[in-house]
């Protein structure tokens, strides 16, 4: 397919301007194949040097490209602009997190709440003399969280991050279930205690936007259901 023009339309935004947000269209010709980012660099490089954004892998490794394209939140670099099925594309921010400029938001609020869920191993025995090997039939519950790219798309379409500043999100219940299921570690009652509230496993809506938008295919919705079974008392 030849290269077609597209109007991208970019929510820019500077808050220490004190201006309002507004959309600023830019025409561009794109071939197939070509990523939404792609498209954002030529922009960038080619009509307008002020436009920013945020990426660094340019291969859904990093987590930093996501935003929100024609509606859906999505990893820009690995978005391409023909599949979109519209010559005019629109991209705007990540919801849920403070704008610091344009389509770069401010993660640490969201970086902030996986310190919240004691996020390292923490072995019941002692150290061993080579590495702490795990059997793979042990690793198959933790391993699918160990994906997370902290690229915050969950925390982005999750509704109780919308509306509850004080629940820790989905990617830390995620990151928590990942050392909870963890056959090596032994911290399972103190990592439990940290989650047995609303601001914990309980506050979830159960509505799997995180697990339906995840880019790596982390399902948090299910480890959080796994928590609270564990956390149900036992009759
Ligand atoms: S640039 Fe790294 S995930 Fe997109």
């Amino acid at each position: 397919m030849p290269a077609k023009r597209f109007n991208v339309s970019v929510r820019r935004h500077d808050p220490t301007s004190g201006e309002s947000p507004w959309f600023q269209d830019y025409e561009v010709e794109v071939a197939e194949g070509v990523t939404v980012l792609e498209t954002l660099l030529r922009i960038q490089a080619e009509q307008d040097g002020t436009l920013a954004f945020r990426y660094s892998c340019r291969g859904a490794v990093c987590g930093s490209c996501a935003m929100v394209v024609n509606g859906e939140v999505s990893l820009a670099c690995r978005t391409q602009v023909h599949g979109l099925g519209n010559d005019r594309i629109t991209v705007e921010p990540l919801p849920n997190l403070e704008v610091v400029r344009d389509l770069v938001v401010d993660m640490d609020f969201f970086l902030e709440k996986n310190l919240d869920i004691r996020p390292w191993f923490d072995p019941a025995d002692p150290d061993p003399p080579h590495e702490r090997l795990v059997d793979p039939s042990d690793w198959t519950e933790a391993e699918p969280y160990t994906n997370c790219i902290l690229c915050a798309s969950c925390h982005a379409v999750c509704p109780v991050t919308a509306r509850d500043p004080s629940y820790l999100g989905p990617a830390a219940l995620a990151k928590h279930h990942r050392f909870l299921a963890d056959a090596r570690d032994g911290a399972a009652e103190k990592r439990l205690a940290l989650v047995d509230d609303d601001a914990g496993v309980w506050g979830c809506d159960v509505v799997w936007n995180c697990s339906k938008i995840c880019p790596k295919g982390v399902r948090p919705t299910q480890g959080i259901l796994a928590s609270r079974e564990r956390l149900k008392p036992k009759s």
